[in-house]
């Protein structure tokens, strides 16, 4: 993957301001701190995506000043996985519920950074406004998967967008080295999801909707615990991210190709470890017209996460 361009929407332009050499970081220190406790065990992630210097800093200036950036995976090395899992997914969220039911991992839930128990591994229904199988991406085969070749297309596709976001991680904090290297498996608290939204029926939007947005909406507008958040643009309408500095609402499909542009946003905790400098990105999802099958990894190491972000 080579970072070719950072986009916008309709016709502004990032910014590119050199970044205040003023601020400070805690999770430098912090980073430079572990490195020695973890290992090397998952040097390969480290290995496959690296931004080049002019390119991090490019990221680290869209995430400052837009809270988000779009990426364009213009070697194809991102498109072919992406393809090869929407397929499935696709095919997986067609079964009967039967099915789909019986990949869930009852009984062993998910924890979140604050220790709460959020959802079971695998596949749940969520009323009638979406699907999804979700997993931990630390302990991957904590559920049971659909089938093998669903198996390898998921994590394939999850192990190159984490390299991205510990690649942007490490640009926007300035960590010597990807979190991959020392977090430890109980530290990593990422999680990895495919969604599919049938966009019929009611949505479950927040009271902050507007009365004339809530009858449009699948998820109001909201922003994430996480470090990083990926997700492959999808091809069909729903994700709208709102530039941090405009406050403009960008529908992320409108503006990106399905499967090539990757949009790259952040959550609660890097703005925490960031001490502000980059914003976390308020987002929504718009109910439309047609399916949509979505897929998303989101970064959570524990260790970036102080009490504040707990909220
Ligand atoms: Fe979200």
């Amino acid at each position: 993957m080579r970072l070719s361009e950072v986009l916008g929407a309709g016709n502004y332009e990032p910014e590119l301001q050199e970044p205040n050499e003023n601020r400070k970081f805690d999770g430098g220190s912090r980073v430079s701190s572990m490195r020695d406790e973890g290992n090397d065990n998952n040097e390969a992630v480290h290995k496959q995506v690296r931004f080049s210097k002019k390119g991090g800093r490019m990221v680290a200036r869209a995430l400052a000043t837009h809270s988000f950036a779009i990426l364009r995976d213009d070697l194809g090395s991102i498109s072919k996985t992406y393809r090869t899992c929407a397929e499935e997914l696709k095919a997986f969220f067609a079964e009967k519920d039967d099915a789909k039911e019986v990949c869930t991992a009852a009984g062993d839930p998910y924890f979140d950074e604050r220790g709460l128990p959020m959802w079971f591994p695998g596949y749940e229904r969520c009323g009638s406004m979406r699907e999804a199988y979700r997993i931990h991406a630390g302990r991957p085969d904590r559920q049971p998967w659909p089938s093998p070749t669903f198996r390898d297309a998921f994590l394939d596709l999850q192990h190159k967008l984490r390299g991205i976001c510990d690649a942007a991680l490490v640009a926007a904090v300035h960590c010597t080295s990807a979190p991959s290297l020392w977090v430890k498996d109980d530290g990593d608290l990422s999680v990895c999801y495919a969604l599919h939204y049938p966009n019929v029926g009611g949505g479950n939007p927040p009271s902050c909707c507007s009365s004339s947005d809530i009858d449009n909406m699948n998820v109001g507008e909201h922003r994430d615990p996480s470090l990083m958040v990926i997700e492959p643009c999808c091809g069909v309408p729903g994700l709208e991210v709102q530039d941090h500095r405009s406050k403009q609402w960008i529908p992320v499909e409108s503006v990106c190709k399905e499967g090539i542009d990757l949009v790259l946003f952040c959550g609660k905790a890097m703005e925490s470890a960031t001490r502000g400098w980059v914003p976390a990105t308020v987002h929504r999802v718009r109910r439309g017209t047609q399916k949509r099958v979505c897929f998303i990894f989101e970064q959570k190491y524990r260790d970036f996460f102080p009490l504040a972000c707990h909220d």
